[in-house]
């Protein structure tokens, strides 16, 4: 039976540009495992898009002395052009910035204001004096109320992931002056977060199988504190407009009560271009449906409490079902890049576009899938990428590809051959490869791609051993009729790796697909002898350091 799947992806800011972090915490693995989930007859929906609003864009503006739509454009295209170079298989990756998004956003929040669980308050910002104006967000950096690090912005603490309002820092700074901020008056939507704390708990609740340091900080979030209710609105020019007049000119929704949104904006756009604008609904009103969010763990606060909650509150008023809630958060740690967190805000770690101009996009995604941060930060660095590749990648996986396929091509008079009779260690071979399809196709289930991946390497081991012991080689000149089937075993155990590795290296498997034709399903299909094997080419170069 074939499942709607959407993998719903954690949009980048469109502020600047993506470090190898955040390719190995949310892009490549949402990438991997849709391939995955495509491959297995599943009906994947994947979505994303750039983030277009908050204050790290206008932030970003008033630095440069350009409008935030400058910065937007800029960054919205070089993600466009660096997702096709890393082959990341979106349906739909689009924008915050669409009249489709707003109209979405303000249809919810029409939704929960009726049912009362968005209420308007009047409260105390932070303002900067000097420069006349509110400082929302990230004009603003602190002292964090929950951890005590010096580095907190105004909205998040990098340090310990809880997210606060600007008022609640301990020793504010404003960023536009060196003037000490006041606190000032200023009437906001607020959305009723509390009224959510005990369906979010049996949510939670109901949860099995999620990684414990994301269900353990959604968890102990709601038993230490619980939600407050927090300000949707800001005093800011740049964002999703309030569909309601109440409050009067420069009042913008908060961007991370409209991010959100955008996976199910997006899911409707696809709809909607598909020429089947119904067709979001196979995806977010159907109970059978599984939706699995890939976020950086920055991100946990926004996707295992805010956005469920705010879910719930739209109740059936939206389009006259219950929107699904997520089934899964496989959020990623960090990866440490030379020793400080990957991070585009603080202009630490090497840019997607470095990491393109050094490696082939296979070999990236290799060395990135490799080191996932699932269980743990893991580190990486220049010198560990070129060892991953060369020491694995090349020597492991390339090396079993191009000496079986060159030996074919001479050995076997450029066909697949007509074997003999298997002995004990072919079939051994067989089915070792067969049970790690098996055992990797577990493990996407739960979302342990690294795992997954060591599986296929694992198995291209195997088959390197055997040929070792196996040596054809030497009995071509001997045994020729065996060396042909040791040929066919081997090429056998490739057509079954190949699978395994494809999620993780679609463009090298695309040429591979091209020789042994294109896999259908999730298995090892017997090949058919005569099948042409031209004179290959090798589908990794070892780098040079
Ligand atoms: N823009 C945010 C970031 O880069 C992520 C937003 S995810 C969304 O951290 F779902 F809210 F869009
Ligand atoms: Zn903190």
């Amino acid at each position: 039976m074939t499942t709607p799947v959407l993998v719903a992806v954690a949009w980048p800011y469109a502020s600047g540009s993506r470090h190898l972090g955040h390719l190995a915490g949310a892009y490549l693995p949402s990438d991997i495992f849709a391939r995955q989930q495509r491959m297995i007859g599943n009906e994947v929906l994947m979505v994303s898009g750039s983030d277009v609003h908050g204050t790290p864009i206008t932030v970003r503006a008033d630095e440069e002395g350009l409008t935030p739509q400058d910065i937007v454009d800029r960054y919205h295209n070089e993600f466009l052009d660096q997702w096709d170079q890393l082959g990341i298989s979106w349906d739909l990756y689009t924008t915050t910035g669409t009249s489709n998004h707003s109209e979405v956003t303000q249809e919810m929040f029409l939704a929960q204001l009726e049912r009362g669980h968005i209420d308007r308050r009047t409260s105390k910002q932070l303002y900067d004096v000097e420069v006349n104006r509110f400082l929302p967000d990230r004009y603003v950096e602190g002292t964090c109320p929950h951890c005590g690090s010096n580095e907190a912005r105004g909205d998040q603490c990098d340090n310990c992931g809880k997210t606060y309002d600007a008022t609640e820092l301990i020793n504010p700074r404003s960023k536009m002056s060196p003037s000490s901020p006041v606190l000032r008056e200023t009437e906001h939507f607020y959305f009723r977060y509390s009224d959510f704390n005990d369906s979010l708990e049996s949510f939670l609740n109901s949860k099995e199988g999620w990684r414990n340091h994301v269900i353990n900080f959604a968890l102990g979030w709601l038993r230490d504190e619980g939600l407050i209710d927090r300000a949707i609105t800001r005093d800011l020019d740049w964002g999703v407009e309030l569909p309601v007049e109440d409050l009067g000119e420069g009042k913008r929704i908060y961007v991370w009560y409209d991010a959100v949104i955008g996976y199910l904006s997006a899911s409707k756009e696809w709809a909607e271009r598909q020429g089947t604008p119904d067709k979001w609904k196979h995806w977010w009103h159907n109970d059978q449906s599984r939706h699995v969010y890939f976020i950086g763990k920055d991100n946990i606060p926004f996707h295992a409490l805010f956005w469920p909650a705010q879910l719930m509150a739209v109740g059936e008023q939206v389009a006259g079902k219950e929107l699904h809630l997520p089934d899964d958060i496989p959020a990623n740690q960090y990866v440490t890049f030379k020793g400080g967190k990957a991070s585009a805000s603080r202009g630490v770690g090497m840019t997607i576009e470095e990491g393109l101009q050094h490696f082939q996009a296979d070999a990236l995604r290799y060395a990135l899938a490799s080191n996932f941060p699932e269980q743990a930060d893991t580190e990486i660095s220049y010198e560990e990428i070129v060892r991953r590749i060369n020491e694995e990648l090349v020597a492991n996986w390339g090396n079993l590809v191009n000496r079986v396929l060159s030996m074919t091509h001479k050995t076997c008079g450029g066909v697949v051959a007509e074997p003999g009779e298997l002995t004990k260690d072919d079939t051994a071979l067989l089915a070792f490869i067969d049970r790690s399809l098996e055992e990797s196709a577990e493990l996407f289930e739960i979302v342990e791609l690294r795992a997954a991946l060591r599986k296929g390497m694992e198995a291209a081991q195997a088959a390197n051993r055997y040929l070792n012991a196996t040596e054809p080689w030497k009995l071509a000149k001997t045994d020729l009729d065996r060396a042909q089937t040791i040929l066919y075993v081997a090429l056998s155990a490739i057509n079954g790796i190949r699978v395994m590795l494809s999620p993780f290296l679609p463009f090298t498997s695309e040429k591979l697909n091209d020789l042994l034709g294109h896999p259908e399903e999730w298995s090892r299909v017997p090949l058919t002898a005569g099948l042409p094997i031209p004179k290959p080419t090798p589908l990794f170069n070892k780098i040079e350091a």
